[in-house]
């Protein structure tokens, strides 16, 4: 069902309550290393200043659980913000001060205004109807842009949505096109490659996927439980041995429908955790016990490369090895170099995946760099975002 957005809508003189995601990577000396999340939202920001509404932008940095964290505030942002619009924006540190109605109420046409991190509202995260409302108090129009929240049911996200009428801004428009386009008409054939330690995320991703896509590559953390389920020995590699049976089960669904899986045939191990551990291949299955998988090896970026080539749609989640540290990036690097060569449609979501990309300066040759982590893997698991929910229909 399409979605309306701000173009649906007469902006004009009205307040428009934009929930963004800024929810940055900021470092100890409160410098925002990634301003990307920022960046995306300034279409919908231009197009409602041009519109002339009074623009009221509100988001959360970070999980201060309820309370107030300096380290947390969103200043930098505000910083970085009003420099990327050439304009000032002004700032409104606590939204339940009695006269923070009047100060929105007052803003000319055009006017930016931002509040503080929401987040240091427990009444946010709860959800809470009363907060919700003051939310709502300070809206005509409820616009969602912060793809990257649109999977929390919080009071700016999900609860505001209930009292005011409610359209998509464009980056939520773009991302939401982008999945529909891979997952409902892609072009084959369609290769996914999965990767990352968390398995019972990824798992649904796989059983989604199985019905959509040519080929699964596998990689990373959650590769280790597959392998063990076929019975191979993983020594003390990363497992989650209460998915065992479902891993199993998936992969005799993927052979009965003639969808390619592959796990990694070789892989690089360590008998620590860390950097400098000593490093040793395996071939899958014939892990030393006391060894754990790191990396994948150069039999499986191989395999992986000739998929890749292949595809004429991808979609990328996760790296393929412990991409916190540099001496088990290869993998991940590859993955990401052999997409940038492809001329297929390509969508990558998650924080590793997207930082390799990135960090190879090969961002421009991807069709999507998804601005949303678990948002994005709950549509890649065939879900629907809540908040989307609540966004009136065209
Ligand atoms: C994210 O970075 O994935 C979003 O901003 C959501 O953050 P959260 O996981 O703290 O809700």
């Amino acid at each position: 069902m399409m979605k309306k957005t701000i173009r649906d809508v007469d902006v004009k003189g009205k307040k428009v309550f934009v929930r963004v995601d800024y929810n940055v990577p900021v470092n100890s000396d409160l410098k925002i290393m990634d301003d990307t999340r920022i960046v995306e939202t300034l279409p919908t920001i231009n197009y409602l200043i041009e519109h002339g509404a009074k623009v009221v932008l509100c988001s959360h940095l970070g999980r201060p659980d309820g309370l107030v964290d300096n380290k947390l505030s969103l200043r930098p942002v505000l910083a970085r913000l009003s420099k990327l619009l050439e304009r000032p924006v002004s700032f409104l540190e606590d939204v339940l001060d009695p006269t923070a109605p009047k100060m929105i109420d007052n803003m000319v046409d055009g006017e930016v205004l931002m509040l503080e991190n929401i987040r240091f509202y427990k009444q946010e995260e709860d959800n809470d109807e009363e907060f919700a409302k003051t939310l709502a108090s300070f809206a005509d129009i409820f616009v969602l842009d912060a793809f990257a929240t649109a999977h929390r049911k919080h009071a700016s996200t999900y609860g505001i949505a209930k009292h005011v009428p409610a359209v998509c801004g464009f980056l939520v428009e773009k991302e939401l096109r982008m999945f529909d386009k891979i997952l409902s008409k892609p072009e084959h054939p369609f290769v996914a490659i999965l990767g990352g330690a968390k398995i019972s995320d990824k798992l649904p991703v796989v059983e989604n996927l199985i019905d959509k896509v040519d080929s699964i590559l596998i990689g990373g953390g959650m590769a280790y439980t597959f392998i063990k389920a076929i019975g191979g020995n993983v020594g003390k590699s990363l497992i989650d041995n209460s998915k065992l049976d479902l891993a199993k089960e998936l992969l005799d669904k993927a052979k009965e429908k003639g969808v390619k899986v592959i796990l990694p045939v070789d892989n690089i191990g360590t008998k620590e955790f860390s950097e400098d551990a000593e490093a040793k291949e395996f071939n899958s299955g014939f892990f030393d016990d006391e060894y754990q998988g790191m990396d994948i090896g150069k039999q499986t970026i191989k395999a992986f490369k000739k998929e890749i080539k292949k595809a004429r749609t991808i979609v990328w989640n996760g790296p393929v090895g412990v991409y916190e540290y540099d001496k088990f990036k290869h993998g991940t690097n590859k993955v990401a170099k052999y997409i940038a060569k492809s001329k297929a449609i390509s969508v990558i979501g998650g924080g590793d995946s997207v930082a390799a990309i990135q960090s190879l300066g090969v961002a421009k040759k991807v069709t999507h760099i998804s601005t949303g982590g678990g948002a994005s893997l709950m549509l890649l698991q065939g879900k629907t975002l809540p908040c989307i929910e609540l966004i009136q229909d065209l």
